[in-house]
């Protein structure tokens, strides 16, 4: 009888240890991939500003503004909002934008959400800011199609924006000028940031992600993916090569484009340098899983399958569907909200309307 109760109260003892020491042991993993998350990615800042462009209400109404406005475009329709739209979480959801009289880019929208915080803004890294990149497009032949400045400037004054730029540039003797355009809408697209569960959970809030997405972020960085993909855009950080292992139209099925005399070439594009081929810039993660389709032409629609091409013609690894599975719970935790001052209709002068062209 004794000797009965004897053992089994050394089994419940042994049973309780070893259920103590799993327990333990899932809270020290659990730690070491926090620890190890942390030293790989940051929480998203609370703000993308910069003292080179000091803001203010005014100046962020008049970024607003300038962003949804369609009658600087030369056929009336197009605006930073037409390819970067609130609905698709700041990108268009079309595999190529369609730019000024309907003309095809060649290249996908990313969405306009943290890319401030970017090294630098396009796939070839052809433009140093968001400010550069806002100023650029008025005379993109594919974006707004104006062919000077000067051109942009009357257009403005007629649709009645004078009181708006002189509130936003107070004391400049002409406050209407590309410039002003330019730095009050980086001045907009720098509140455009995207907190997400995983910002909490790099705060230290475990139970903010699922049990799959820790799989997946444990497989994110084993994969060798945050090898590229870091820091608190989650990619965006550097140029690397598209296609290490294999050509990436093998995998991705792009074709050629008669606009870029062939397949794209990335960086090469914007330096003719030899070896900027087939270099881009590697894209932030955030909200990716909802900004399909993807890569720089959008060859791929579903985000399972742009796992799987990473993983192939990047690091030469075929992944089972668990972890593909794991990797997109993952990348799910990068969505954030659309903040609501990007989704509210802006206020745009009405005084000086003119049906343009
Ligand atoms: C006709 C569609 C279209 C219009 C209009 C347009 N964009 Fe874009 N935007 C794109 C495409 C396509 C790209 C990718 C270009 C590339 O990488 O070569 C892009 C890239 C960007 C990027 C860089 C994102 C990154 O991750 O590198 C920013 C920022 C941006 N646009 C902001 C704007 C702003 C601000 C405006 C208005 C002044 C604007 N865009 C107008 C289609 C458009
Ligand atoms: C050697 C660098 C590198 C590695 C490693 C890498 N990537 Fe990428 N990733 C890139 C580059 C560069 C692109 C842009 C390709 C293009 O569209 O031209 C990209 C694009 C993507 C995209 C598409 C984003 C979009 O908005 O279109 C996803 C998703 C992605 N990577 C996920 C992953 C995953 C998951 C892994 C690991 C299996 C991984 N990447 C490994 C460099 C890398």
């Amino acid at each position: 009888m004794h000797f009965i109760k004897w053992t089994t109260s050394i089994a419940a003892g042994v049973l309780l240890i070893l259920t103590t020491s799993s327990i333990v042991n899932a809270e020290s993993k659990e730690k070491a991939l926090l620890d190890q998350a942390r030293s790989l990615f940051k929480p998203l800042p609370d703000t993308a500003h910069v003292d080179d462009y000091p803001h203010s209400k005014a100046r962020l109404e008049l970024g607003k503004a300038l962003f949804f406005e369609t009658r600087v475009s030369t056929d009336g329709r197009m605006s930073c909002a037409a390819c970067h739209n609130p609905s698709y979480y700041g990108a268009d959801s079309l595999a190529l934008s369609v730019g000024v009289h309907g003309k095809k880019l060649p290249r996908n929208a990313p969405t306009v959400f943290n890319t401030p915080l970017l090294i630098a803004q396009h796939y070839g890294g052809n433009r140093v800011s968001v400010e550069e990149q806002a100023m650029k497009a008025l005379l993109s032949p594919h974006a707004y199609g104006n062919t000077s400045y000067a051109e942009v400037e009357v257009k403005l004054e007629k649709l009645g924006y004078e009181k708006k730029f002189q509130a936003a540039f107070p004391n400049e003797p002409k406050a209407i000028s590309a410039e002003n355009w330019a730095t009050a809408i980086g001045a907009f697209e720098r509140t455009l940031l995207t907190p997400a569960p995983f910002d909490k959970y790099l705060k230290g809030d475990q139970k903010a992600i699922s049990k799959e997405a820790k799989l997946g972020l444990e497989k994110f960085i084993s994969t060798g993916c945050a090898g590229c993909h870091n820091g608190a855009t989650v990619g965006g950080q550097s140029y690397q090569k598209f296609g290490i292992v294999e050509d990436y139209w093998l995998a991705t099925g792009s074709k050629e484009m008669e606009l870029l005399k062939g397949r794209d070439k990335g960086k090469f594009h914007d330096t003719q340098k030899p070896e900027d081929t087939y270099i881009f810039k590697v894209p932030q993660l955030r909200n990716v899983a909802v900004t399909p389709p993807y890569f720089h032409d959008g060859s791929v629609a579903r985000l399972e399958d742009a796992v799987r091409v990473m993983a192939r013609v990047q690091l030469g690894q075929k992944l089972n569907d668990i972890d593909v599975a794991n990797i997109v719970a993952f990348l799910q935790t990068l969505t954030g909200e659309v903040p609501p001052q990007f989704a509210t209709a802006p206020s745009l002068p009405v005084a000086g309307f003119q049906n343009l062209p």
